[in-house]
C-alpha cells in the first residue's frame, strides 16, 4: 500500500463541483484582481473567524509582515517568537525590518512557553508572535497578561489552526491580529497560494488593506505600499472549500485519534498532546522520536514501506545557516525543547480524505518499528 502525505486531488474531486461553479463565476464576471468574489470569501471569513474584518493578501507570509507594518512595528524594533516553526514566521519579522527574538517552546505542545517570554522583553520589544503550531492553539491568556502588562502588540500566527479554539477562547479574539495561510496543503488552501488577515481592529484593517494594494483605496492615489493581493479565483476556491473546513477538521481529529489509540503502547516515540478544552484541527500528526537519533531511521523505515512521512521542522530557525544573524535575530534563554523538536519529529500523513486502511497501515509500520527497535 502506498499512503501519501496529502489529499489534493481526493479534495478537489469531493467537491469538484462547487469548486468549478466559483472558478467559472469569476471567469465570466470579467473581475480578476480586487473584484466580487473577493469581497464575498473576505465577508465569509471574518464571519467564520468570529471578526469585524478580513483582508485577503498574497500568502500568509505577506499577512505577517504587512500586519506588522500596519502597527508601525520595523527597524529597530524586537519581536519574540520561537525558533521550531516554519520559516515564515520569522523571515516575515526579518522583512518588516524588525529583529526576531527566540524563546523555547512548551516541551508539550510544541507552541510558544509563555514563562519564557518575560525574560525576552527589552525597552525595543513592540510585539509577540505566538504561533497555533501544528494545528493546536498557543496559551493566549497567558500571553495576553504578558502583552497588556508590557503593552505589546499580539499577532497570532494562525497559518496552521484554522478552526481551531482554546480552551475559552477562539483564534484572533484575544490578539491585534491573526494571519493565515491558504497555500495548497493547509487546512484551508487553495491551488496555490493565499493568505488573510483578520481582525477587530478597523486602523489595521484600513492599513493592511492599503499597503496590500499600493498604498491606494482611491484610483490613481497612492502612498507606500505593495502589490500582495488574494485573486478573486483564489477567493471563489477557498469561498467554496471554507463550507466544508469544519467538517474536514472533524475527520483530521478523528485520524489523529485513531493514530492516538493505535499507538500510545509504542516505548519509542512521544505522540502529540492535545490540550483539554483545546479543538486542535491536526494540520499535522506529529510524533517525536524519544531519541533524536532514532528519528532519520524510522522516518527511512516508513518512507522505505512507501508511507510519505516527512519532518516539521528538521532544522530549526536559528540553526538555518540562511537567517540573518546580528542585524536579524537572537536567542534568549535555552531552547532545548524547540532543539529536540526539530531532532526528533516526524509527521505522519495527515488530511481528511485518509481511509481506515491507509490509517491501519501506517499505525502498523510504525509498531513494527517500535517492537524492532523498543
Ligand atoms: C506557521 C506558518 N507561518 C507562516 C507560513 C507562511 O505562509 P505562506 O507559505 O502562505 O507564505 C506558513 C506556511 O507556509 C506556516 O506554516
Amino acid at each position: 500500500m502506498k499512503v501519501e502525505f496529502y489529499g489534493h486531488v481526493r479534495q478537489y474531486r469531493n467537491i469538484q463541483r462547487e469548486i468549478d461553479a466559483n472558478i467559472q463565476e469569476v471567469l465570466l464576471s470579467g473581475q480578476y484582481v480586487m473584484g466580487p468574489m473577493l469581497k464575498r470569501f473576505e465577508g465569509e471569513l471574518a464571519r467564520y473567524s468570529g471578526t469585524q474584518y478580513a483582508i485577503g493578501v498574497g500568502n500568509g507570509t505577506d499577512a505577517i509582515w504587512l500586519t506588522l507594518m500596519a502597527l508601525g512595528i520595523g527597524p529597530g524594533d524586537e519581536v519574540i517568537t520561537h525558533p521550531n516553526t516554519f520559516f515564515a514566521t520569522a523571515e516575515a519579522i526579518w522583512i518588516a525590518g524588525a529583529t526576531a527574538v527566540f524563546v523555547d517552546c512548551d516541551p508539550r505542545t510544541k507552541c510558544i512557553d509563555p514563562t519564557k517570554i518575560e525574560a525576552a522583553i527589552t525597552p525595543k520589544t513592540k510585539a509577540i508572535i505566538p504561533v497555533h503550531l501544528y494545528g493546536q492553539c498557543a496559551d493566549m491568556p497567558a500571553i495576553k497578561k504578558i502583552a497588556d502588562k508590557y503593552k505589546l502588540r499580539l499577532i497570532e500566527d494562525n497559518a496552521q489552526a484554522i478552526g481551531a479554539h482554546g480552551n475559552g477562547f477562539k483564534i484572533a479574539e484575544l490578539s491585534d491580529a491573526a494571519t493565515t495561510s491558504f497555500i495548497i496543503q493547509k487546512n484551508l488552501g487553495t491551488f496555490g497560494d493565499g493568505g488573510a488577515v483578520v481582525t477587530n481592529d478597523p486602523e489595521i484593517d484600513a492599513r493592511v488593506r492599503k499597503l496590500r494594494n499600493h498604498g491606494s483605496t482611491q484610483r490613481n492615489v497612492h502612498s507606500f505600499g505593495f502589490n500582495s493581493r488574494l485573486d478573486d479565483i483564489h477567493a471563489g476556491v477557498l469561498s467554496a472549500k471554507l463550507k466544508h473546513i469544519d467538517a474536514w477538521n472533524d475527520l483530521r481529529r478523528k485520524w489523529a485519534a485513531r493514530y492516538t489509540a493505535g499507538l500510545k503502547d509504542c516505548r519509542t516515540i512521544d505522540l502529540p498532546v492535545e490540550l483539554p478544552g483545546y479543538r486542535h484541527v491536526y494540520h499535522l500528526y506529529v510524533i517525536e522520536t524519544k531519541k533524536p537519533e532514532h528519528r532519520d531511521k524510522l522516518l527511512d523505515f516508513l518512507v522505505a514501506n512507501n508511507i510519505d512521512a516527512k519532518t516539521h521542522y528538521s532544522i530549526a530557525i536559528h540553526q538555518q545557516a540562511g537567517f540573518p544573524w546580528g542585524k536579524g535575530a537572537r536567542i534568549v534563554g535555552s531552547v532545548a525543547n524547540a532543539e529536540k523538536n526539530a531532532a526528533s519529529c516526524i509527521s505522519l500523513p495527515m488530511f481528511p480524505e485518509l481511509t481506515e486502511e491507509e490509517v491501519d497501515y501506517v499505525i502498523a509500520k510504525v509498531k513494527e518499528w517500535d517492537k524492532a527497535n523498543g
